[in-house]
């Protein structure tokens, strides 16, 4: 049975519609990542599941049950929030038995839960300090711990790592999935990092302005977006305009308003339809005028060549327009100068087309 299923979710505040008609079911030990830009209503989202916020319509089921009407402290949620929100003048040992505390355990029960949460997220060594006595990342392990020491059947996360620098980021990252796989706490992490919901989920939500957009596993998010703003919102894309000249089983083709043809993918757009061609910065590839690839049709120049480390940006001006490469590091295409005439070519599966 899937452990968590919205229906028809919706809040609005006053004449603002926060979170519109919202559907999303979470399995059992899933890790679902909201993801979307500032103010789509990811936390109003979270606020909702765990009950700090009604909805006005729909209905909200844990394990089948409706916990539409239940206090927050009844419904077998734990969260960590992206301030931590840690009682400074308790232990850690103390913050983490809180959940128990509040639900009667005995004092034996709440010793063993605290030691083996803290042994799970590595602090069992710092059980007695205080809150201000550790860094933001351990602050952030107590945070966990406090949330999956009464073993919940949900576990929320409204970005719990965005007060955390970058190397630390990445390292708590890697902790919180290691932690969940551990326990297989079925788990809704909030974030607007793209790179952290990748990596981090088993499906992705995509949302935008109160609306779910996208929900799906991080690859075929990243391969097949559903519309254009979650190609957008998610990884580098180039946009390019024209129009479809024909399809057949190799693929679409479609002349671009600046002049010339590319092959995309298949689809099952008529002739004449105006449509965006999406391509990734990484699908497309430069090569020398002379390279002798298939789909080496596309002349342009190189007008800027940006060096990212890994890898190095080049613009291009094909047919007027600006197009973005990323080429790794190591390739001929990495010494190509501004000014340089080449030619472009790219897999027609990884151009993607949305009719406009
Ligand atoms: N209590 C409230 N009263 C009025 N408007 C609110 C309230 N809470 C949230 N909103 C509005 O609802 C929208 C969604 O807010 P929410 O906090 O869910 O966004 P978010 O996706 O979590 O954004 P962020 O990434 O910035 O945290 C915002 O426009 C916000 O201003
Ligand atoms: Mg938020």
């Amino acid at each position: 049975m899937p452990e968590l299923v919205l229906s028809g979710i919706s809040k609005r505040f006053g004449a603002f519609q926060a979170v519109a008609d919202l559907d999303l079911t979470v399995g059992n030990g899933e890790f679902v990542c909201l993801l979307g830009p500032s103010g789509c209503g990811k936390t109003t989202t979270l606020r909702m599941i765990a009950g700090f916020e009604t909805a006005d319509r729909g209905s909200l089921l844990l394990d089948g049950v409706d916990i539409s009407n239940r206090p927050p402290n009844k419904r077998d949620i734990g969260m960590v929030f992206q301030h931590y929100a840690l009682f400074p003048h308790k232990t850690v040992a103390q913050n983490v038995a809180f959940g128990l505390l509040m639900r009667g355990k005995s004092r034996a029960e709440q010793d063993e839960a605290v030691a083996r949460t803290l042994q799970l997220v590595k602090l069992a060594h710092l059980a007695d300090r205080f809150p201000r006595q550790l860094s933001g990342g351990q602050q952030q392990r107590v945070a966990l711990a406090r949330a999956l020491a009464f073993q919940p059947s949900l576990l929320l996360m409204d970005e719990p790592l965005s007060n955390l620098d970058a190397q630390l980021r990445d390292e708590m990252r890697d902790e919180i999935k290691r932690v969940q796989q551990e326990v297989g706490t079925t788990t809704i992490f909030v974030t607007h990092d793209q790179s952290e919901a990748l990596a981090l989920a088993d499906r992705v939500a995509v949302f935008s302005e109160g609306r779910l957009l996208q929900y799906s596993d991080p690859a075929h998010l990243y391969e097949q977006p559903s519309d254009r703003t979650v190609g957008r919102f998610i990884g580098k894309m180039n946009e390019l305009e024209g129009r479809v000249v024909n399809t057949s089983p190799d693929g679409t083709l479609v002349a671009l308003a600046g002049g010339g043809t590319v092959l995309c993918g298949p689809s099952e757009l008529p002739s004449g339809t105006s449509v965006s061609v999406m391509i990734r910065y990484e699908a497309l590839s430069v090569a020398p005028l002379s390279g002798g690839h298939r789909d080496a049709g596309l002349e342009c120049r190189v007008s800027r060549r940006t060096y990212l480390g890994s890898v190095i940006e080049y613009e291009l001006i094909l047919a007027g327009k600006p197009l973005r490469v990323w080429m790794p590091n190591n390739s001929t295409a990495s010494r190509l100068s501004i000014g340089d005439s080449t030619t472009i070519f790219f897999n027609p599966s990884d151009a993607l087309l949305f009719a406009v």
